[in-house]
């Protein structure tokens, strides 16, 4: 596989990537001060998705520029667009790894978490440093409805019942950033800003696994799913008596800045 395609996970995307709005518009307060829209004012976003990040972004004065391969997560992105007057917003169905744009067309970029899902994921780097000329904003959201410790009894279990989940892109950010560091590039990281505390049903959460709505259990064929998923909530409710226990899990917004080191 080239690259995770968003499609299956399209119907479920936007009510799980939730966050805390009050945090995720002060760290929009922050790009904005930094990076004025009057002066950055092309912005490009590589896997755009439903605009979750970039029409927040459109509405505080940047021109958007977004490119995905997935139809579905688009669809819903024009829905969203068909809401709103007097912004500017264009996208196109392409991919990262061959960017139908010109060189350093782009003042900002903004990514969130898209080398995870492109094998290739240094030509996308590659690409994106040729369309970009200016700072390049690598994005953490927190965990919205996941619970991280099901997410890896999911992904052991899948393993123990005979399918290995494997990585498509880079394991963490921290790849990409060294890549870029080599490349002459550096990081400053805004961490620890913008903080919250959600609670989460795990019963809930579970369900989420079984309707696939994260990437990794977009892989394990349908027999081994349905195993993993019943043996998960046989887990819970042998460890808390009960399948509908609420848990507490900590989040943050936080950005890796990396800029061209001066020369
Ligand atoms: C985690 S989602 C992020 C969506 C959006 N940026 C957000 O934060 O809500 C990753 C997106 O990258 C897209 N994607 C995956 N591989 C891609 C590629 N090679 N080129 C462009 N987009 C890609 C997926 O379809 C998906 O919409």
């Amino acid at each position: 596989m080239e690259s995770l395609n968003y499609d299956k996970m399209s119907k479920y995307y936007d009510e799980t990537r939730i966050f805390n709005q009050n945090c995720f518009n002060k760290a929009i307060d922050y790009i904005v001060k930094r990076f004025p829209p009057n002066i950055y004012k092309k912005l490009f976003e590589p896997g755009i998705g439903t605009g979750r990040i970039s029409i927040p972004l459109a509405l505080r004065g940047y021109n958007i520029y977004g490119i995905d391969i997935s139809t579905e997560m688009l669809k819903i992105l024009q829905k969203r667009l068909d809401q709103i007057k007097n912004i500017n917003f264009v996208y196109k169905k392409a991919d990262a790894t061959k960017i139908p744009y010109n060189t350093n067309e782009f003042n900002l970029a903004i990514i969130v978490y898209l080398f995870y899902f492109i094998k290739e994921w240094k030509k996308a780097v590659n690409e994106i440093i040729r369309v970009v000329d200016g700072p390049i904003i690598l994005m953490h959201t927190g965990y919205g409805e996941e619970v991280p410790f099901l997410n890896e009894r999911y992904k052991q279990l899948s393993e123990k019942f005979g399918f290995s989940i494997k990585n498509i892109g880079v394991k963490s950010t921290k790849e990409v950033v060294t890549y870029l560091e080599n490349l002459g590039y550096q990081t400053e990281w805004i961490k620890d800003k913008w903080k919250w505390k959600s609670h989460i049903q795990l019963n809930e959460a579970i369900d989420y696994l079984e309707k696939r709505a994260y990437s990794f259990s977009t892989f394990p064929p349908e027999d081994i799913h349905v195993k993993v998923i019943r043996n998960l909530r046989n887990e819970i409710k042998a460890k808390y008596g009960k399948i509908e226990e609420s848990i507490e899990v900590t989040n943050q917004v936080y950005f890796g800045i990396v800029q061209k080191k001066p020369s």
